[in-house]
């Protein structure tokens, strides 16, 4: 295993202008990665450029896009092509949460999370099997704890991110020259729950205090890029509570009977 992995590696990441997209960017800036950052916000994407030249990365290139509409996915494929062929890692960290029961939520709102959270992922991903035919592609999508268990207040979210796991996982099975990383992240420190949809798709504009106490961001990029290199089929990180994906696993009954009376909200 080379002693800097990430050393040069052209590495896409979206979900970059926050939260753990950003810190994955810091830490590669420090590796002395070749970045493109993506995301919508354009103005705080430039800033975060400056930083991660001053942090290491070998080469920055801002690339702002909508991931819930089709055209300006297409459009940000072609502008990628145009500085790269292809990625050599490719990072899908752009989601977007859920914060509502399912009485409670419009049909719009499911529509929404599984452009973003999933049909976006799969777009962007299928974009370069030609390309990483060659053994050099690595896709590594930042799932969810909740893309293994269920929650309440998530309906919408938990089942895009299980979709992700229906996805990658064949892509595995198809395509096992290309790498797979499915990174599951318990609660980390970011802006989720504030940006995360309500039931009439609105944002919620609220910190939870789980999110609030959770691991900080900087603690979970660390951690994620020690699993991609080490090329982790998938990896769950957080705190105590990435021991729910084994009680669901070993124990499904009692942990149904946990889900329904916790306090997720
Ligand atoms: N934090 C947690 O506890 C946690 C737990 C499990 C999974 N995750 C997952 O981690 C990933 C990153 O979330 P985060 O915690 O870092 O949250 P965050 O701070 O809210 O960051 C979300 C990122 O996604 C981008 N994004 C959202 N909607 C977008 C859209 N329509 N088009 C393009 N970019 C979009 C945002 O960029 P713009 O606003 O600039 O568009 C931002 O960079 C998500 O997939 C989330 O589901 C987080």
């Amino acid at each position: 295993m080379a002693a800097n992995y990430f050393e040069n590696k052209k590495t896409w990441i979206t979900g970059a202008s926050s939260g753990i997209g950003k810190a994955m960017a810091e830490e590669l800036a420090k590796k002395g990665a070749k970045l493109v950052i993506s995301g919508r916000r354009k103005e705080v994407l430039m800033q975060l450029a400056k930083e991660l030249l001053v942090f290491g990365a070998q080469q920055v290139e801002v690339l702002p896009f909508d991931l819930e509409k089709e055209a300006e996915r297409q459009n940000a494929l072609a502008e990628l092509q145009k500085i790269w062929s292809a990625p050599d890692i490719l990072i899908l960290s752009g989601g977007l949460s859920q914060r509502s029961l399912i009485r409670d939520t419009e049909l719009k709102v499911y529509r929404r999370l599984m452009e973003v959270d999933y049909l976006a992922n799969v777009e962007l991903s299928k974009a370069f099997m030609d390309r990483w035919q060659n053994g050099q592609g690595q896709v590594v999508v930042i799932s969810s704890l909740v893309g293994k268990i269920p929650t309440p207040y998530r309906s919408g979210y938990a089942a895009a991110k299980h979709a992700l796991h229906g996805f990658y996982e064949s892509l595995r099975a198809e395509e096992p020259h290309i790498k797979v990383n499915l990174i599951c992240p318990g609660f980390i420190h970011t802006q989720v729950s504030v940006n995360a949809l309500t039931g009439n798709n609105e944002a919620l504009g609220e910190m939870d205090q789980a999110q609030a106490n959770g691991m900080p961001a900087e603690v979970f990029a660390k951690k994620a890029l020690k699993a991609i290199q080490n090329n982790k089929a998938v990896a769950l990180i957080g705190g105590k509570e990435v021991w729910g994906v084994q009680l669901f696993r070993f124990f499904p009954g009692l942990f149904r009977k946990i889900i329904g009376k916790a306090r997720v909200r």
